[in-house]
């Protein structure tokens, strides 16, 4: 089957989405900051759902603001095919993170649609709340929710910075049922497929236009509170001092040690953010709340990084005379792709004559979550430099014209079993 992508209107369409932003213009790149239930985050909703409106596509939202967009097959009964992915970006982000799978995701469906293919089962285009994990902590809220990976009432009562809780915000913007309701059930989909740039540099490296992932390396999350004892930073004199933010950047530096100390280039560690209590340049911080990000496709070995972690706590908290609180956000397993839709990929690239490379994802998506409940796969395609979650991050328009080609061959190929 011929399938055209139509490269202008899809490029013009993720520049538009680029522009429901609050970032400050960036002189190296495009900068967008899409937090979720902002107001730059409705208006990408209400865009969206308008351009799926136009193609006549079903569209309905869930209690977490999570969007379907559904193209109806010839047997609407049975087990729809799904893709799609996130469209809420980090601070001082680039455009294309999430945003080429879900608007390459309508594409590709618009594009079957004009080729005159009528799908079988139906497919369903998904924009998943929050996959950033900026505002409330813990990345994939709309994924976890659907997949059951998240209870609830848990996630109602995640609060943002202002203190202000989930259930409020969401509420807030129109999103009120029970979130109960959110989750769907293993066999709701027939299979689960994202499009989304590698956010590495290993595709670019070696020329290859698609990557065809295999699993999904397992994140975690972790808050430390610590507490010392501050004050006024002439008067305080030095050894009275339990400088909570001296204490933390010998945490920083122990999270770095044993990450590097795997000697396993999947282990990856990050301390992404850091609150000093009370912030000001003349006082001895009292308070440091650090959030930090361990990864590894080897969740035994993150473990045991952070067990490592923690005796370190143990003794810097002793030494300095501070005390170190370890709050869990979350500890995912990794995820696998089926063996069905890799080969389907595969099969698909043959066909084409386009060059493919299995690999792994050590970024997370809504596809960990996914699949849970579904067969998934994901896409990949190269980005400039390996280059992602900044202002520069780029993928060229052929490589996601190519990368949403495949897509709307897999998504033919599973609508029609
Ligand atoms: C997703 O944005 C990730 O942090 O992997
Ligand atoms: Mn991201
Ligand atoms: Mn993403």
């Amino acid at each position: 089957m011929q399938i055209q992508i139509d490269q202008t209107r899809l490029m013009g369409e993720l520049q538009t989405l680029a522009t429901f932003t609050h970032a400050e213009p960036a002189s190296n790149g495009t900068s967008v900051s899409r937090i979720v239930f902002s107001e730059d985050d409705l208006r990408a909703r209400a865009w969206l759902k308008e351009l799926a409106a136009v193609e006549g596509f079903d569209v309905r939202d869930d209690a977490v603001g999570n969007i379907f967009i559904r193209w109806t097959g010839t047997e609407h009964n049975l087990p729809a095919v799904a893709t799609g992915s996130h469209t809420d970006a980090i601070p001082h982000a680039g455009m294309y993170d999430g945003t080429v799978g879900t608007l390459g995701g309508l594409e590709a469906m618009r594009a079957l649609k004009r080729s005159g293919f009528r799908p079988r089962r139906s497919i369903e285009l998904l924009m998943f709340t929050s996959e950033e994990p900026t505002r409330f902590g813990i990345g994939c809220l709309g994924s976890r929710l659907l997949s059951g990976t998240l209870d609830p009432n848990r996630a109602d009562a995640l609060e943002d910075d202002d203190e202000t809780s989930l259930s409020s915000v969401r509420t807030a913007a129109g999103f009120a049922g029970s979130l109960s309701s959110v989750p769907l059930p293993p066999n709701h989909y027939h299979a689960w497929i994202e499009l989304h740039i590698e956010q590495g540099p290993l595709l670019e490296r070696e020329g290859i236009p698609i990557g065809i992932v295999t699993s999904i390396a397992a994140p975690a999350g972790y808050r430390f509170t610590i507490t010392g004892f501050g004050g006024h930073a002439g008067a305080l004199l030095m050894p009275d001092r339990k400088d909570a933010l001296c204490a933390a950047a010998e945490l920083i530096l122990s999270v770095e040690h044993h990450a590097l100390a795997t000697g396993a280039i999947d282990t990856v560690a990050t301390v992404g953010t850091c609150d000093i209590h009370p912030g000001a340049v003349n006082s001895v911080p009292s308070r440091v709340v650090l959030q930090l990000d361990i990864r590894d496709t080897d969740p035994g070995r993150r473990e045991a990084v952070m067990q490592a972690i923690r005796r370190d706590c143990e003794e810097l908290s002793q030494r300095r005379k501070v005390t170190i609180r370890e709050e869990l956000i979350n500890a995912d397993a990794p995820a696998e792709s089926s063996s069905h839709t890799l080969r389907l990929l595969e099969e698909v690239c043959k066909e084409q004559g386009i060059l493919s490379k299995k690999m792994v994802s050590r970024a997370y998506h809504d596809s960990l979550f996914m699949a849970r409940i579904a067969p998934i796969a994901m896409i990949f395609i190269p980005c400039r430099n390996g280059v992602s979650h900044r202002p520069d991050e780029y993928a060229a328009p052929q490589d996601i014209v190519l990368g949403t080609r495949v897509l709307a061959q897999v998504l033919a190929k599973l609508a029609s079993e």
